[in-house]
């Protein structure tokens, strides 16, 4: 790929990058991509959009710690929200730097706290085994319809207070948010046409009265009753939780399944000790990096890798690139789930780290640990189709066929 040119030197002397990281062709493969980025520099001008890019973990990390400096109030995406009205209010979390950012993630860390997140735990692995039933008396499935869509689907909205069917919904607006965090391309285009209704509909289902009493959306309300935020923050916070909640899950469990189908010493390894399941989640999201960047913006003129980048500039950093980068990780392309994919970024880094780790974990665990206990066989059953979004990276289709353990 031709996508650094070194006679070339950007702004401030930095080396020039000519590839689109939100071409087709880029996202449809982009760790090829990902390894020019991090040869070219610590820090490298995009000159597609003009806006800086770093793709090696020391930088990438560095800059998650800094938020004072890289801040995200300017929004995550490639819009500068200074410049240009966001397509919906900005998150409260996500776009927010702090002082308002700490507020609001006291209220959705109560709601999401480590007590809640073990109570689910049983429901979950119940679902999870009912569901590895439901497929072994299939044989083949389409592994993203069928189990990484299914089973979040089934576990995610129940656990959150949302009732009725509500899968259409979820996955438009999870698509058309990821992609918004791109440039205006096609990709965006083609989900904001999946959009009809979706936005009220949303927007309803974030409401004190939608939501079902003991679960996490209504457990955000409680913040509001004691007056630390507001009747309408609650909503905005239920929205976080509905947007960034489903489709990370789905695309990381499609992930998973896939490295599990390709490799059958892994799948093996996985099958002798199930107890393994979580380190498999956690390796999928270090190897495939299901959510593969997000922007800052420079609040002062700052030295990074040697370059000095100006204030109010935008940073794409590459979460997925820092993931793989043979400065921090031994054999870095290697999907291994013994190693200690400990340090990885692919929930973020620093006081933006995702917030609903714990409970994603528990729904890859439980559903691996379910598939391993009683598949004996995870194989592929024809070509994966890749899913294109600007921020996402999975797949449209897996193919799998299944066998069971006697
Ligand atoms: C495997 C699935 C998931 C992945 C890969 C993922 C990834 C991420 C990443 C990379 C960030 C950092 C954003 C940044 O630094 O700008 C983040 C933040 C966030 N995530 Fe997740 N996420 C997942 C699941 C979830 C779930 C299940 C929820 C909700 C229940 C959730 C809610 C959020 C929220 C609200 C934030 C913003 C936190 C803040 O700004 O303080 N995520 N996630």
């Amino acid at each position: 790929m031709r996508n650094f040119t070194p006679e070339q030197a950007g702004p401030g002397g930095a080396p020039v990058v000519s590839a689109d990281p939100f071409s087709d062709e880029f996202l449809a493969d982009p760790f090829p991509g990902h390894a020019g980025l991090r040869e070219a520099g610590p820090v490298v001008w995009l000159e597609r959009y003009g806006v800086w890019g770093m793709a090696r973990h020391a930088e990438v990390q560095a800059a998650l710690r800094d938020h004072e400096t890289f801040c995200s109030s300017s929004g995550v995406g490639l819009s500068d929200f200074r410049k240009e009205k966001p397509w919906r209010p900005p998150s409260l979390l996500l776009e927010a730097d702090p002082p308002e950012h700490s507020r609001a993630r006291r209220a959705v860390a109560r709601a999401l706290s480590p007590g809640t997140v073990r109570n689910l735990r049983a429901g979950f692995a119940a679902e999870a085994d009912r569901l590895v039933t439901e497929l072994l008396a299939g044989g083949t499935v389409d592994g993203v319809t069928g189990i990484a869509e299914e089973y979040p689907l089934r576990v995610f909205p129940p656990a959150a207070g949302l009732t009725g069917d509500c899968r259409e919904q979820l996955l438009a607006y999870g698509d058309m948010a990821f992609n918004a965090f791109g440039p205006r391309n096609h990709l965006l285009a083609r989900s904001t046409a999946r959009m009809e209704g979706v936005v009220p509909w949303i927007a309803a289902h974030c409401t004190r009265q939608a939501l079902a009493p003991g679960g996490f959306g209504a457990r955000i309300y409680d913040s509001a009753d004691e007056g630390s935020i507001t009747e309408d923050e609650a909503g905005l916070l239920v929205r976080s939780l509905l947007t960034a909640g489903v489709d990370t899950t789905v695309v990381t469990l499609g992930c998973a399944l896939d490295c599990l189908a390709r490799d059958p010493g892994q799948w093996q390894l996985l099958r002798d000790d199930p107890s393994l399941a979580g380190a498999a989640f956690e390796e999928t999201l270090r190897y495939a990096s299901p959510v593969q960047t997000f922007f800052r913006t420079t609040t002062r003129p700052v030295a990074a890798g040697g370059i000095t980048l100006g204030a109010g500039e935008k940073v794409l950093l590459f979460l997925a690139a820092a993931n793989r980068d043979p400065r921090r990780w031994e054999d870095p392309d290697r999907f291994d789930i013994r190693r200690r994919a400990v340090g990885h970024v692919g929930f973020g880094y620093g006081i933006h780290a995702c917030i609903g780790a714990a409970l994603s974990r528990v729904e890859g665990e439980e559903l691996l640990a379910a598939l391993a206990r009683r598949v004996a066989t995870l194989a592929p059953a024809g070509e994966p189709v890749r899913r294109l979004n600007n921020t996402l990276s999975g797949f449209a289709s897996l193919p799998l066929v299944l066998t069971p353990a006697r």
